[in-house]
């Protein structure tokens, strides 16, 4: 197993402590404006931090490619069916979820435009997906100093200049919300809809 799978085993030990984000990830799920008897996939779910904010009566699928971090999301209080699976190819039918939360995973995955591609093929049409991320936002290059920072970023996890909104276009995603989160703005909330069929999805 190589470093970009073997480092979040390693990392969930001490991921709690670090990356709670707790306002954050609140108001990623208010504005998803979530409601009893939907069904939700949370793609690379992590430690399951996201868990307890999830209202009741929300069936929660949670997908995660390292074991270790999914141990940990399984022993959260909140319900939720968790398995290894690949974000960037799911093993979910087509427009099997009324939401999709992408928290902290589009920066991280290898393909981010796969991984947005999957969101977009297993959501229900008007479905919505909820990004708490960082990544550029605007037009033009990102400032050199987060082009000086990604190379190392993205060693440790996460890579500073996705665009994240454009390749979410690209995948039938539009965004009808968006705001910064955190940090003058390096990491930010979006709300995006399916409005169209996605690729590769049923209609
Ligand atoms: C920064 S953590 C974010 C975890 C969680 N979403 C959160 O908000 O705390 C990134 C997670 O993505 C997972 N991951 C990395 N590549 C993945 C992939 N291809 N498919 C599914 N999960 C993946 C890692 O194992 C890790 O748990």
């Amino acid at each position: 197993m190589n470093w970009s799978l073997k480092r979040w085993d390693f990392y969930s030990g001490f991921y709690d402590d670090l990356f709670s984000f707790e306002r954050q990830r609140g108001r990623s799920i208010e504005i998803a404006a979530l409601k009893p008897g939907e069904r939700i996939l949370i793609s690379g779910c992590g430690t399951g931090l996201d868990l307890h904010l999830i209202p009741e009566g929300v069936e929660i699928d949670a997908v995660d490619l390292s074991p270790g971090m999914l141990d940990k999301a399984r022993q959260k209080k909140r319900a939720a069916r968790c398995q290894v699976m690949n974000a960037q190819q799911l093993e979910f039918q087509d427009a099997a979820f009324d939401a999709v939360v992408l928290h902290l995973i589009v920066a991280i995955v290898p393909d981010p435009l796969a991984c947005l591609r999957e969101a977009a093929r297993v959501l229900k049409p008007g479905g919505r997906v909820m990004i708490f991320d960082k990544y550029f936002h605007g037009p033009g290059q990102p400032r050199l100093i987060r082009r000086l920072l990604n190379p190392l970023a993205r060693w440790i996890a996460t890579d500073l200049n996705t665009r994240t909104l454009e390749l979410a276009a690209q995948v039938g995603l539009h965004v009808v919300h968006e705001e910064s989160a955190m940090l003058n703005g390096m990491f930010r909330i979006a709300r995006l809809e399916r409005r169209t069929p996605a690729p590769g999805a049923a209609a």
